[in-house]
């Protein structure tokens, strides 16, 4: 039958979890039929890839690369400077602003330069917001300040000029001071020449936020000038976190209702502005959503056996 990858007018994704894909072959299946973008879920953040000081750990980042280079399936890198994810030679470094520069600079541009040729995007910076708008006191802008945001894009594009330069964020649907904090950033990164190319939208989202703020968010991000990536797409089913709770066909119903609107508001925007949409993992399964919630929850396009669900056809609807 036919594939997400062969209807999308952009590139569509999931977030892949290295380990399942090379030991669950439907979810293989899944990833190499329906999708033409991966984003490593865990595999190139900062304590994945760069474990301890003169130590990198590319195995399975490699491996991630090489699938997708196999598959025509475009990679996108994420993230190199997140406030989590972090090991612990970086959390007691030592508490000099020159070694901490370096540090960020090196994990950046070697980061960068291992996968030239290979990975064409990144999210530069990911999460430097709180929802009130103030920026987040992470141990980068703790220990480098608030500027960090631009030197990171700086150290990145020096790395690699053709790489697309991502700042990727949550909260523009719900939080309209969050969202106003993160595109004036953006914007003034823009006004200053520093070098960024998208914006991208997280979107872990639920059932129970209006179309028209999830299109609002689509569209003011899209009102920078920037590609826009909605980049952990995920449909949260059960927000009061019941441990009792059931995937009924209402719910499933309306799910589908809401992965059409947000398909339909991306698909709206002109096409040189649509980076593409990523999915946070592929089933329902996998989806980081129920360790974070300690509760039963549903919220990705394919069910516990990779089987499609009411959700995936509200993205073909979309599409
Ligand atoms: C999550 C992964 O899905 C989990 O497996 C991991 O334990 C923690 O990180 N925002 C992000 C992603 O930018 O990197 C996070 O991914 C989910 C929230």
């Amino acid at each position: 039958s036919t594939t997400l990858r062969q209807l999308a007018p952009f590139p569509i994704g999931a977030a892949v979890n290295i380990n399942l894909l090379k030991t669950r072959p439907a979810y293989l299946n899944v990833v190499k039929t329906e999708y033409n973008s991966v984003t490593a879920e865990n595999a190139m953040k900062f304590g994945a890839l760069h474990p301890s000081e003169a130590v990198y750990n590319w195995t399975d980042a490699d491996y991630l690369v090489d699938f997708a280079q196999q598959n025509n399936a475009r990679v996108h890198g994420h993230t190199l400077i997140w406030y989590k994810s972090l090991p612990g030679w970086v959390t007691s470094y030592q508490d000099s602003t020159a070694t901490w520069e370096n540090l960020m600079k090196t994990h950046i541009q070697t980061v960068v330069t291992h996968f030239k040729g290979k990975v064409a995007a990144w999210d530069v910076v990911n999460e430097a917001f709180e929802d009130d708008g103030q920026l987040r006191n992470s141990i980068w802008r703790q220990k480098l300040g608030d500027d960090y945001i631009a030197r990171a894009f700086e150290y990145a594009h020096q790395a690699n000029p053709a790489a697309l330069l991502f700042y990727n964020d949550y909260g523009h649907e719900y939080s309209t001071t969050k969202r106003t904090a993160i595109l004036s950033l953006v914007n003034s990164l823009k006004t200053r020449g520093v070098p960024i190319h998208g914006i991208g939208l997280q979107m872990h989202t639920s059932s129970n936020i209006s179309n028209s703020n999830l299109a609002t968010a689509i569209t003011t991000a899209a009102q920078t000038g920037l590609k826009v990536h909605l980049a952990e797409l995920d449909i949260a089913m059960n927000r009061d976190a019941l441990t009792t709770a059931t995937f009924t066909p209402a719910l499933a119903a309306a799910q589908k209702d809401k992965y059409r609107a947000v398909v339909q508001a991306f698909k709206a925007l002109p096409a040189a502005q649509r980076y593409g949409i990523t999915t946070w993992n592929v089933g329902d399964a996998d989806t980081w959503v129920r360790g974070y919630c300690s509760c039963p929850d549903w919220p990705l396009p394919f069910d516990e056996n990779y089987q499609r669900k009411p959700a995936y056809d509200g993205i073909v609807e979309a599409l």
